[in-house]
């Protein structure tokens, strides 16, 4: 889909479809829409007038010009209460309409940008932009049947007054592409299944990725890891006949930047190993690797945003299977930070590749760490399938991380990291087991995390629930979502 932006007023428009937006009433008419409307003797306000749109958040009403307009289409969408206006309900109605112009077979619009309710053109563009690329996003490279039936709207022209305004919303739509295709690239690597998203697939993308930006990169194989000393990485690997890889990508904007270190959750499928999964719903352990596509389109999009950051992405990736060479229950590890690990279940594997992982984080000195994964089960029941679970060690960190919530509408939560839990996690044999009691999962899977990141000021984000999701919301699809990415890039470009 190409998105163009042109200098041009909506009621000279002779797009297939003009999209314009309206409040609910008695808010009066403002911007295009207004314009539109007196162009056209009336009409819209008219049809309010007489209660056939309301106005209500992401209502469609597709109207026939019939030549009282140069454009053919007027589509009128709802953004419900002025007064609940913000831009997370901006990006729903983006993607409703989105969606509605595509289900109605139209392949090109135009949409006349004008800011509203305190919000400049280029942040309404980039907002708009976001919602309809992460809205429109479809996942069909396996379907091989009825390909003809899949629609896309194939052109969007967003329209600017002048050229001051044409060119914010040019600002607006570059952020707002950039961020979104780096979501896409999340959503595609987690709804691929994992016979074809294998550690090595992911290394390669990631290789392909890095030389198309210029950054470094590099990619352990396990026996190179296994030299450091990566204990538990190493352990969850050899289960495989599927060679892991433990991938390090760097980028770096220039000398004396601020280092950050984000480090990914890369299991590509999880069937719990010896202590092996129930087969219900197992299937969805291919999005065990969510945490690792987060870092690898954080990248991707930091580099094309050239924001001033060295920015080292850690992704441990590896399948994690029962077989004669998998390990075991009992099994004591010892970890690249010298601290041992009695292992009580091999379903709790993703701490143990991640305490490596945070590990080898540390030879970079990093100003923070910022790990994402698809941790623990527990998480999703405490918070369900939405809200990412946030632990960490350093308040402005976690400060940071719900501010860049708040603004991305990607919803995070805070758990507590308390010494008390600790004592569950003590071992007869060992350091510490990789799993304590049932009650506080969640919690018990940060604070295992934070033996490992020593003082360096770190947060963890369990995004178990929202890294795939059943249920479609506004402006996500159902399946692999991209969780975190957008939180990630916004933490990065207010980090200042
Ligand atoms: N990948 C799972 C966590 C998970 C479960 C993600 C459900 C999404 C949905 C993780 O490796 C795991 O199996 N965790 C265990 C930990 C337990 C053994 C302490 C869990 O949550 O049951
Ligand atoms: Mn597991
Ligand atoms: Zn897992």
């Amino acid at each position: 889909m190409e998105i163009r932006v042109e200098k041009g007023r909506p009621e000279r428009s002779s797009s297939e479809l003009l999209l314009l937006f309206a409040f609910e009433p008695p808010e009066p008419l403002e911007g295009p829409v207004q314009d539109v409307d007196r162009e056209w003797k009336g009409f819209i306000s008219n049809l309010i007038k007489q209660g056939d749109f309301k106005g209500e958040s992401f209502e469609c009403l597709l109207l026939y010009t019939q030549g009282a307009l140069p454009a053919s289409r007027v589509l009128l969408t709802g953004l419900g209460k002025k007064g609940e206006f913000d831009l997370e309900k901006w990006r729903g109605a983006a993607s409703k309409a989105g969606q509605f112009i595509r289900n109605s077979r139209v392949k090109q619009f135009a949409f006349p940008i004008k800011g509203v309710a305190g919000y400049s053109e280029s942040e309404l563009a980039e907002s708009f932009v976001t919602g309809l690329l992460l809205g429109l996003y479809q996942f069909n490279e396996f379907k091989t049947l009825e390909r003809d039936k899949i629609r896309e709207i194939e052109k969007v022209i967003l329209l600017g007054e002048n050229d001051k305004d044409t060119k914010s919303i040019g600002d607006g739509l570059r952020v707002g592409q950039t961020i979104s295709e780096a979501v896409n690239l999340a959503r595609d690597l987690v709804n691929g299944p994992s016979n074809e998203v294998t550690p090595s697939f992911l290394a390669e993308r990631a290789k392909q990725i890095a030389k198309d930006q210029g950054m470094e990169i590099q990619v352990l194989e396990v026996s190179q890891t296994e030299a450091m000393g990566m204990g538990a990485f190493v352990a969850v690997a050899k289960g495989s006949q599927e060679p892991g890889k433990f991938i390090v990508m760097e980028y770096n904007r220039g000398k004396g930047l601020d280092t950050i270190a984000l480090v990914g959750k890369g299991i590509t499928f999880d069937s719990g190993g010896i202590s092996i999964k129930p087969s219900e719903n197992m299937e969805r352990m291919k999005d065990d690797m969510s945490g690792a596509a987060a870092v690898l389109a954080t990248l991707q999009a930091a580099s094309r945003l050239q924001l001033p950051f060295h920015l080292v992405g850690i992704m441990p990736a590896t399948e994690n299977l029962p077989s004669g060479k998998a390990y075991k229950p009992g099994d004591i590890l010892k970890t690249l930070s010298g601290q041992t690990v009695e292992v009580i279940s091999t379903d709790a594997e993703g701490r143990l590749i991640l305490s490596d992982a945070l590990t080898y984080s540390l030879r970079y000195q990093p100003k923070a760490i910022v790990d994402l994964a698809t941790l623990t089960g527990a998480c999703v029941v405490a918070l369900g399938d939405y809200v990412i679970g946030l632990f960490g060690n350093d308040d402005a960190l976690l400060k940071r991380i719900e501010e860049a919530s708040s603004k991305t509408g990607e919803r995070a939560w805070r758990f507590p990291l308390w010494d008390d839990y600790f004592e569950d996690l003590k071992s007869d044999v060992a350091d510490f087991r990789n799993v304590g009691t049932r009650a506080a999962g969640a919690i018990l899977g940060g604070i295992f995390l934070s033996k490992f990141v020593q003082k360096i000021p770190w947060t963890h984000l369990d995004i178990a629930g929202p890294a795939s999701i059943a249920k479609e919301r506004p402006y996500i699809p159902k399946g692999g979502t991209g969780a975190g990415v957008r939180l990630l890039i916004q933490l990065l470009r207010d980090w200042k």
